[in-house]
């Protein structure tokens, strides 16, 4: 006799039936939390960003959106410094990262990446039918280039700044992979406000790369999913016919095109995030964690040999989210978003009882 529940479910597909499905960090419903668990921005958008919201909140939201958000792409053109036929929005960067899978990766075709990193590249690749390959990142977190290309990935992805360690990968290693790489090279750059360089230039020299942003992080909007991709017009035009059809809201259209009206409010903000991430840095380290340097909105404190999980649930019974990852990797580090001052003076105080209770003071 066959697995009843199993047979009930053959018309979902077996790759589906196999996987787990992506676990999003946890999005309380309300009440008083610290929450420093998915690398939101703690700062609101531009004022510009909520008028332009409020005034797309209209009668026309009974018509359909443009189905390619047409007036945030021409901005972040202009923005950007390429061609219009360059760009193109996505519903949050996760959606662009669907997108290039969908287009690129056929039943048992390979996507590479260094790990731990991004862990819903995973999923996409588990639902897409094609096989992860992946190589560990050192304790230093610097790329493993030779053995990442040795892969030969039909897409590679490198997240610069990597996600969940926070660190850079130079803008020259990357570009030296691009005519080495098999196939097409994907720079995920959903932090790189936070950080030095961007990749974008590339898409001029190196038809296969194409580099992902996200409004999510620097331009806090991460309520209204809103992604960009760069690449050559091609590749762009390819991609565009596997896209959902009409794949951005007219708020959200709205909201981006005025964010990037406003480069110096999002910058204050990465100035400020910044700021309190070398505080923070500093206030963990003498607590005893050692911590990557951070070019991105979170860091990743770790305490080797140690599980943090007990403490990961002791700051959650206070009140203050954190992410743990529960991969052998990763267990002896909390990633922790850098959120207001009161907010990681919070984070701090209670880090420092933890100590002392440990200590049994
Ligand atoms: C590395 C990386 N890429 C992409 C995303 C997704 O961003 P979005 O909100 O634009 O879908 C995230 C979100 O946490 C991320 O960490």
């Amino acid at each position: 006799m066959g697995d009843s529940k199993q047979d009930d479910l053959r018309f979902i597909r077996p790759e589906i039936r196999r996987m787990t499905g992506y676990t999003p960090g946890e999005q309380p419903a309300g009440g008083p939390v610290v929450k420093l668990n998915t690398n939101e921005n703690p700062y609101p958008p531009s004022p510009r960003v909520l008028e332009a919201i409020a005034a797309a909140a209209a009668d026309d939201v009974r018509l359909y959106p443009n189905p390619v958000a047409e007036p945030l792409c021409a901005r972040a053109a202009e923005v950007y410094g390429v061609g219009r036929d360059q760009v193109l929005a996505g519903n949050g960067s996760d959606e662009i990262l669907m997108m290039i899978v969908r287009a690129c990766i056929g039943a048992g075709e390979r996507v590479a990446y260094a790990e731990p990193t991004y862990s819903l590249y995973d999923t996409l690749v588990a639902i897409g039918g094609g096989e992860v390959a992946t190589v560990p990142y050192p304790q230093s977190f610097e790329l493993p280039v030779e053995p990442l290309l040795g892969l030969r990935g039909k897409v590679t992805i490198v997240c610069n700044p990597n996600a969940p360690s926070g660190t850079v990968t130079p803008l020259e290693v990357i570009e030296g992979m691009a005519p080495q790489v098999e196939g097409m090279l994907v720079v995920d750059e959903a932090y790189a406000d936070f950080a030095a360089a961007s990749a974008i230039q590339l898409i001029e020299r190196h038809a296969n790369v194409v580099v992902v942003r996200s409004f999510s992080k620097s331009f806090s909007l991460a309520g209204l999913r809103i992604g960009l991709l760069f690449g050559q017009p091609a590749v762009v035009s390819e991609l565009l016919k596997v896209k959902d059809s009409y794949n951005l809201s007219r708020i959200s259209i709205a909201a981006g095109t005025a964010a990037l009206g406003d480069l110096d409010w999002m910058r204050a903000n990465v100035a400020k995030v910044a700021a309190t991430r070398a505080r923070m840095t500093e206030a963990l380290t003498v607590l005893g964690y050692s911590v990557l340097p951070s070019a991105t909105n979170f860091v990743l404190a770790r305490r080797p040999g140690t599980n943090q999980r007990p403490v990961f649930e002791a700051l959650r019974a206070r009140q203050i989210l954190v992410r743990y990852f529960d991969v052998p990797e990763l267990r002896d580090a909390l990633r922790i978003t850098v959120g207001t001052d009161d907010e990681i003076d919070a984070l701090l105080a209670a880090l420092r009882d933890l100590t002392d209770e440990a200590r049994g003071r």
